[in-house]
């Protein structure tokens, strides 16, 4: 297997190229895992996951946001998942103890500093990934790992704005960050292949599969699901069937979730930036064109269930 593996390297590890097709799921390869100290930028739906399921696998992490109020809302948050996960019998309270001493959090970007791998995981806004990469250059050491949790930018542009954009890569975890298992990683135009195993160590050590996907925006599962989204938010629109309805009907064809629960759950201002984002950087294609639905609900601040509304109410619900 391992020799297989390293004839294939030589074949396909061209510059710019995968070392295996996009889509692949990685399981040839073993590095070994050097990496010990993680951070996190941006402690809100995603950045708290990526922290928590950090944590679990015994990494240090550090969790940054822009303001102290956030990281009180992000730890209060990374502990009813904990809470969750021990009332269902997965956790241990001593393993969900061991990993909460295991995150500091601060909203000092100094603190980052001696972060092995510093994960990005703020708005899906070009110009705000690219002034954190910025910033994280001017601080880390050449050698520290650069990602973005972005759904559906360029790694390239993001990575362009640091100062080494070959140690910079697409780590892209799916929500909710610290249970599904699924974790493409996005190879940037300059990114190393050092930096692309080392990723992969890491995200194996999560316990999770990591898959591997082209810099195209949406990368693979984004691009796949902006149909699911919009096409039922064109059905609804012409007032064909209710949001109810469709995803009851999507549920009995076996998803998990219908797309407005599952759009309520990644927020629907994430969900609204990553469509314009998709729609914008292949030239206005129109199957990807966003819905003025969902931009009335950003604008009435109906984000789904991180405020308590969106195309369901949860106000009286506890989950
Ligand atoms: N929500 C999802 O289902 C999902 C899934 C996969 C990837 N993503 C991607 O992950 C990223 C974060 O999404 P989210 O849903 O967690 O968003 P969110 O709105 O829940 O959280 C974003 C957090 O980033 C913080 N932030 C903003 N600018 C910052 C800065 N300059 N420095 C530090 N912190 C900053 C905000 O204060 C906020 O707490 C986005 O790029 C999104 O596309 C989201």
């Amino acid at each position: 297997m391992q020799l297989l593996h390293s004839k294939r390297r030589k074949k396909q590890n061209s510059k710019g190229d995968n070392f295996l097709f996009p889509g692949s799921v990685i399981i040839a390869f073993n590095p070994p895992i050097h990496l010990k100290s993680i951070g996190v930028i941006g402690a809100g739906t995603m950045g708290s996951g990526i922290a928590l399921a950090s944590a679990l696998a015994g990494y240090d992490v550090v969790l940054n946001d822009i303001s102290d109020a956030f990281l009180q809302r992000a730890f209060r948050n990374i502990g009813a998942l904990m809470e969750k996960a021990s009332e269902k019998g997965k956790l241990s309270i001593a393993d969900a103890n061991a990993a909460a001493l295991r995150i500091r959090t601060s909203s000092h970007f100094e603190h980052l500093k001696t972060c092995e791998l510093v994960i990005e995981a703020a708005v899906e806004k070009l110009e705000t990934k690219q002034e954190i990469f910025s910033r994280l250059s001017d601080i880390c050491s050449d050698d520290t790992i650069f990602a973005t949790n972005t759904s559906s930018l360029s790694i390239t542009a993001i990575a362009s704005a640091a100062k080494k954009p070959a140690r910079c890569v697409g780590l892209h975890f799916f929500n909710p960050a610290h249970i599904m298992k699924l974790v493409e990683i996005i190879r940037g135009y300059d990114t190393t292949d050092d930096v692309m195993y080392r990723a992969e160590g890491y995200v194996k050590q999560l316990g999770k599969v990591p898959v591997l996907a082209k810099d195209y925006p949406g990368f693979i599962v984004n691009r796949v699901a902006r149909n699911f989204y919009g096409e039922a938010l064109r059905i609804m629109g012409d007032g064909n069937a209710t949001h109810e309805q469709i995803d009851r009907i999507m549920q009995g064809n076996g998803f998990a979730m219908g797309p407005f629960q599952l759009m309520d759950l990644i927020g629907i201002d994430v969900n609204f930036a990553v469509t314009e984002s998709v729609y914008e950087q292949f030239f206005g294609e129109s199957r990807f064109r966003p819905h003025l639905i969902q931009q009335k609900m950003v604008e009435a601040h109906l984000l789904g269930r991180k405020t308590g509304r969106g195309f369901y109410d949860y106000s009286e619900k506890k989950s």
